[in-house]
């Protein structure tokens, strides 16, 4: 039998109070125990940055961090971007640029943009380049990648484009987050 050990986490602002096994991460938390999917699970060693959220204002590999060290922790994932159901300045810039190829990496990228923004609201091209560093991409769409982050961060996403889209989409403050979880 497995062993579990009861966690409380506040996940994109809802406060979540569940059993966890007692090896399982807070990526496997995240996608199989409350159906985030939009954090991806790839290398497991974290090489590739899929797996990034905030843990406390953080970057973090959430591969790499048991769910029971979370325990109490605040957590900030792809979906909880997108506040109110409509796209962040950064998420609108990543699609005017066309960042998103496969989309895989997205997710992981988007957050770890997030903090860098939060950290450094107005970085350099070199800073954003060791900002994303972590997060490798297989389509090789770090132009892209690099110029939404650029762009968000001059207040450009609305520019070129058809501006920011609203979408029709539930408050997730008010919806359980599987139901508005982009992917
Ligand atoms: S899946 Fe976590 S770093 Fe690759
Ligand atoms: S868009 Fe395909 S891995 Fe980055």
């Amino acid at each position: 039998m497995t062993a579990t050990v009861p966690i409380r986490l506040t996940v994109n602002g809802r406060l979540r109070a569940l059993p966890v096994a007692a090896h399982h991460t807070l990526l496997d938390v995240l996608r199989d125990d409350l159906g985030l999917t939009g954090t991806k699970e790839c290398c497991l060693v974290g090489e590739c940055g899929a797996c990034t959220v905030l843990l406390n204002g953080r970057s973090v590999d959430s591969c790499l961090v048991l769910a029971a060290e979370a325990d109490g922790g605040t957590v900030l994932t792809v979906e909880g971007l997108a506040a109110g159901g409509r796209l962040s300045a950064l998420q609108q810039a990543f699609l005017d640029t066309g960042a998103a190829q496969c989309g895989f990496c997205i997710p992981g990228q988007l957050v770890a943009a997030h903090a860098l923004l939060a950290i450094t609201p107005h970085p350099v091209r070199a800073e954003v380049e060791e900002g994303l560093a972590g997060n490798l991409c297989r389509c090789a769409g770090y132009e892209q990648i690099i110029e939404a982050v650029l762009r968000a961060a001059a207040g450009q996403a609305a520019e070129g484009g058809a501006g920011r889209r609203a979408h029709a989409r539930p408050d997730p403050a008010a919806t359980p987050d599987a139901e508005v979880a982009p992917q």
